[in-house]
C-alpha cells in the first residue's frame, strides 16, 4: 500500500505548492516563467544527455529474434516486418512498434485454474488501454499548440475539430482528454488487479500515471468546471514561447496548478522509465536488420589477434612430427 500511497502523496502536495504559492504568495512569475523555462531546459538536456549516452554504447551484433522467417533461400518465403533483413524493413518494424504497439499485441496472461492448472491466454487489455493512453495524449499535447501559435498550422485545426465532434458540452467536448483520463485510470486499477502485476509495480511505476492524471483532472477542471480565462494563458505561452521574461496577466491558481505538475513531468521525464519514448528508436532487437545470415558481423573492438594456421605450424614442427611418428600433411 506504501508504494501507492506514497507517489499518490507527492502528487497531491506537489499540486499544493503552486496553487498556495499563487493564491497566497503572488509568486506567478515564479510559477509563469521561471520554472516553466528551468523545465524545458532540464527536459531538452536530460533527453539529449540520455540519448547520446544510449547512441555511443557499442551494438556489434545483430539480435535476431524468432518471431518470422529469415531471409533464407529465394524458395522460403521471408516475413520482411518480423524480420526485416535491409535497413528500410527494419523501420517499418520500429514505426509499427511506436505506432501501434506490435509487440504488446502478443501480450499474454497466465492463470492458475482449480487442478491447479496453469492456463496461458491472450491479453489485448493492455494493448488497447496502452493505445488509448499514448494516442489520446498525443493528441491532446498536439491541440495544445493553440496556446503557442497565434494561428495554429491547418492539420491541427483539423484534428481540434475531429476531436470536438461530440459537441455535447459549453465549451465544446474534447474526445481525447477524457480518453486520457480513463485510459490512465484503467492503467492504474491494472496494476491493483493481478496480483503479480501488483507485487513487481513499484513507486516509479504509480508516480507518473497520478502525476498524468493529475495534470489531465487539472486541465479538465480548468476548462469545464472552474473555466480559466484563456487569453491571458495565450499571452503568457506566446511570450514563453519566444522566450519573453515579461510578468503573466493574473490566472487562476488552478491554471498554475496544471502547469507545475506538467513541469513537474517534463524535469521527471529524462530520469525516469519515460524515457522509453526515445529508448524505443534505439531499441537493437527492433532496429537492427536480421543479415546475419548474408553479412559477417565482427565485434569491432575484438583485439587484433595473429592467428597461426594450421600449415605455418606445420612447417615449423615437419621434422619433429615425422620423427615422431605423427602424420603430417605435406611432406
Ligand atoms: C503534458 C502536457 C499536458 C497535458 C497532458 C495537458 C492536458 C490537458 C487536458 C486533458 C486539458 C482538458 C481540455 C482538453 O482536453 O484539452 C487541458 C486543458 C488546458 N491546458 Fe493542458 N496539458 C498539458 C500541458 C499544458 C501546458 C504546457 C499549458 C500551458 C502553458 C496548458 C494549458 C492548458 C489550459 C489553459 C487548459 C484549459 C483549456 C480550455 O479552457 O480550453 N496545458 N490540458
Amino acid at each position: 500500500m506504501k508504494k501507492v500511497l506514497m507517489p499518490l502523496v507527492m502528487v497531491a502536495l506537489l499540486a499544493l505548492v503552486p496553487y498556495l504559492g499563487v493564491a497566497f504568495g503572488k509568486l506567478d512569475y515564479l510559477f509563469g516563467v521561471v520554472i516553466p523555462y528551468a523545465a524545458v531546459a532540464i527536459l531538452l538536456l536530460g533527453i539529449l544527455f540520455r540519448m547520446v549516452d544510449w547512441l555511443r554504447r557499442p551494438v556489434p551484433f545483430r539480435i535476431p529474434t524468432t518471431c518470422g522467417q529469415e531471409k533464407s533461400l529465394d524458395w522460403v518465403r521471408q516475413d520482411k516486418l518480423e524480420s526485416p533483413s535491409t535497413p528500410w524493413q527494419a523501420a517499418l518494424r520500429v514505426l509499427s512498434e511506436v505506432l501501434l504497439f506490435r509487440s504488446l499485441f502478443r501480450n499474454t496472461k497466465a492463470e492458475l485454474h482449480g487442478g491447479p492448472k496453469l492456463a496461458y491466454g491472450s491479453d489485448k487489455w493492455l494493448w488497447l488501454g496502452g493505445l488509448a493512453f499514448h494516442w489520446s495524449l498525443l493528441v491532446v499535447v498536439l491541440r495544445h499548440s493553440r496556446f503557442f501559435f497565434e494561428e495554429p498550422p491547418m492539420p491541427l485545426q483539423v484534428l481540434e475539430n475531429m476531436d470536438r465532434f461530440l459537441d455535447v458540452t459549453v465549451p465544446a467536448l474534447y474526445l481525447s482528454g477524457l480518453v486520457a483520463l480513463a485510459a490512465a485510470t484503467f492503467l492504474v486499477l491494472r496494476r491493483f488487479r493481478d496480483e503479480k502485476v501488483r507485487i513487481i509495480s513499484l513507486p516509479a511505476d504509480f508516480f507518473p500515471l497520478f502525476l498524468i492524471i493529475g495534470i489531465v483532472i487539472a486541465g479538465i477542471s480548468m476548462r469545464y468546471f472552474d473555466k480559466v480565462n484563456v487569453m491571458p494563458v495565450k499571452a503568457l505561452t506566446l511570450g514563453l514561447a519566444g522566450f519573453s521574461l515579461d510578468a503573466p496577466s493574473p490566472i487562476g491558481s488552478l491554471f498554475y496548478v496544471h502547469l507545475f505538475l506538467v513541469c513537474v513531468l517534463f524535469v521527471y521525464f529524462p530520469f525516469s522509465k519515460l524515457m522509453h519514448m526515445g529508448g524505443i528508436f534505439l531499441s537493437p532487437t527492433r532496429n537492427l536488420p536480421n543479415n546475419s545470415r548474408e553479412k559477417r558481423h565482427v565485434n569491432p573492438w575484438n583485439p587484433d589477434i595473429k592467428f597461426r594456421t594450421y600449415a605455418e605450424y606445420e612447417d615449423e614442427f615437419r621434422e619433429k612430427m615425422k620423427k615422431a611418428g605423427l602424420p603430417v600433411e605435406k611432406q
